[in-house]
């Protein structure tokens, strides 16, 4: 069974809840998933696993997630190479169109410069700043999830 570790920065929670809705369709396409908070995760465990996901929102305007900030700096030289990858991530279209989801691009421009496959492109989710994730995205997500499980 392919090991993947899912890694995500969450201020308010709806990363983390998604982080769950992708965990879920990971495991359904036989993917066995370990799923973090980056505040308690260290660059140094992507090794042990074949897939890494990682997702967080955007804050400011177009800037990572405070708490994945040391993560994604300490991800600097490390080799991801003969690893499948993506990113995840909520944003808010309507009131950030120019920096919708930044942060999921960086994500993903990160995992490719460690030289990690990206396996499926990214998953970018819209939600009104104050509100939470619902049902409808959540299946979105594990949908998502199923459909990389299943490109692996
Ligand atoms: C002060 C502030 C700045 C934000 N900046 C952006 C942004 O630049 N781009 C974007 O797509 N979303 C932005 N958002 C929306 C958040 O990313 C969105 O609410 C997200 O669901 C929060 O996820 P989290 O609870 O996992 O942190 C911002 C929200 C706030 C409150």
């Amino acid at each position: 069974m392919l090991k993947a570790i899912l890694i995500y920065g969450s201020t308010t929670g709806n990363t983390e809840d998604l982080a769950q809705s992708v965990a879920s369709g990971l495991e359904e396409g036989g993917v066995e998933v370990a799923v973090k908070n980056v505040t308690a995760a260290d660059v140094g465990e992507l090794a042990d696993y074949e897939v890494v996901v990682l997702g967080a929102s955007t804050w400011g305007d177009g800037e990572l997630q405070d708490d994945f900030v040391p993560f994604y700096d300490r991800m600097d030289n490390l080799s991801l190479a003969g690893k499948k990858a993506a990113a995840f991530g909520p944003g808010d279209k309507e009131s950030f169109p120019d920096t919708f989801c930044a942060a999921v691009d960086m994500l993903e421009e990160k995992l490719e410069q460690c030289g990690a496959e990206i396996s499926i492109g990214p998953l970018k989710i819209h939600t009104e700043t104050g509100d939470e994730v619902d049902d409808a995205i959540r299946v979105e997500a594990r949908k998502w999830a199923l459909g990389m499980a299943r490109s692996l």
